[in-house]
């Protein structure tokens, strides 16, 4: 009896001794991920939801004291969707920061209630450069269109690539892909000789590869979202296009690491630009893709899931600034100027732009341990976005 009343008394003195010291401290710190979950993005937000998940389970549900909820919502890549869900997260859930957002249309639907409300926004997927102008209170830590064509479009004439043309999704990153290669490869002498633009929702490639093949340019350069780029690579390889001697280069969404070792032989040789490759050598992307990989089943991560695992870290390291306290402004500040060993490499969120600087590597498709992987093979440091009109 009298043994259970000292520890009681222990337990009620360690108990205030933990006790956080405001008020605020005790209230959960919420973060309102809003992915698509299922449709035809679902692969982005399956991976960014395992590494934020993963994030937390290597560092704790805990920030200063504060326990950290994430609150998952399904956008189902439907813009209107995003904005209702932010809005309700916003209002009804009261959460701290907003983060996710898988295609350019939900992060700019979204962009108003940020703004509005003071609640920043952390962008880990969409890549459409001018994205971070839609609110002040916008954070990315994907990358950008602008940031990973140009690299490509220095490589292609010093490889014998002078005729180019562009197949894009018709949409805010396509149109940045587009543009920037095509202005960067004019610059260093090469010529797009025709910039073709597919549908976004259920595209079909054929009649465009048709028509590209017929035009026969030294190669086609591509982007396609997260998701779509097995299609494309299937149908290149179905209409014989690289044995008609058409090289087939894009940014590294289409040879994205979800997909890529279901691509086949095929797509062995293909070069592309990205700022993130699982095959990456630095030892914190090692442990990164083994963790990763234990957690989900064997699952590889790609860029996408960097992207929800560094945005945790920048979310993470803002409330630690704060002391644990929070509030929009504060955690923006704390937010801008972050630098850190991303498993993509050192990376840097620009205080100015609130955009990520990071590097961009040239890869090429290779075959490891019977695995294939985008090998990098150069590397241009520290890329700003070049889409910034300011
Ligand atoms: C976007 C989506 C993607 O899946 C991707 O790979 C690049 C950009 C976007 O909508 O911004």
């Amino acid at each position: 009896m009298q043994r259970r009343t000292f520890t009681a008394l222990g337990l009620a003195v360690a108990a205030f001794a933990a006790s956080p010291p405001a008020l605020a401290q005790s209230t959960p710190f919420k973060i309102g991920l809003i992915l698509p979950m299922t449709g035809q993005q679902a692969t982005t937000g399956r991976q960014i939801e395992a590494a934020a998940r993963l994030y937390m389970a290597q560092n704790g549900d805990t920030v200063n004291g504060r326990k950290i909820e994430l609150i998952l919502k399904d956008d189902t890549s439907l813009p209107d969707t995003t904005r209702r869900l932010a809005q309700e997260l916003v209002v009804n859930d009261k959460v701290d920061v907003l983060a996710g957002f898988g295609i350019t249309p939900s992060a700019l639907a979204t962009a108003p209630i940020a703004t509005q409300s003071k609640t920043p926004e952390v962008v880990m997927a969409a890549a459409t450069s001018s994205i971070t102008e839609a609110s002040p209170y916008i954070v990315r830590t994907s990358f950008t269109l602008p940031q990973v064509s140009v690299a490509l479009a220095d490589w292609a004439p010093k490889n014998g690539i002078k005729k180019v043309v562009s197949l894009v999704s018709d949409y805010g990153p396509g149109i940045d892909a587009e543009k920037f290669f095509k202005d960067r490869l004019t610059f260093n002498g090469g010529q797009v000789t025709e910039s073709l633009r597919v549908p976004l929702r259920n595209p079909d490639f054929a009649p465009f590869l048709q028509k590209v093949r017929d035009l026969k340019p030294d190669a086609l350069f591509v982007f396609v979202p997260s998701g779509a780029g097995a299609a494309v690579m299937k149908q290149f390889l179905e209409r014989g296009m690289d044995k008609a001697g058409i090289k087939l280069i894009a940014t590294g969404d289409v040879t994205d690491d979800d997909q890529l070792n279901d691509m086949g032989d095929g797509a062995l040789g293909v070069v592309t630009s990205h700022h993130y490759s699982a095959a990456h050598p630095s030892a914190a992307n090692k442990k990164f893709v083994e963790a990763f990989s234990k957690a989900n089943k064997g699952l590889r991560p790609n860029f996408m899931a960097v992207g929800g695992y560094d945005g945790m870290r920048v979310i993470y390291e803002a409330l630690k600034k704060t002391g644990g306290k929070g509030g929009g402004d504060a955690l923006l500040a704390a937010m801008k100027g972050q630098i850190f060993e991303s498993p993509r490499g050192p990376v840097f969120i620009d205080a100015q732009t609130r955009d990520i600087v990071q590097n961009v590597y040239l890869r090429k498709v290779e075959k490891k341990d019977g695995q294939l992987y985008n090998v990098e093979f150069d590397v241009i440091k520290d890329v700003k976005d070049p889409g910034k009109t300011k």
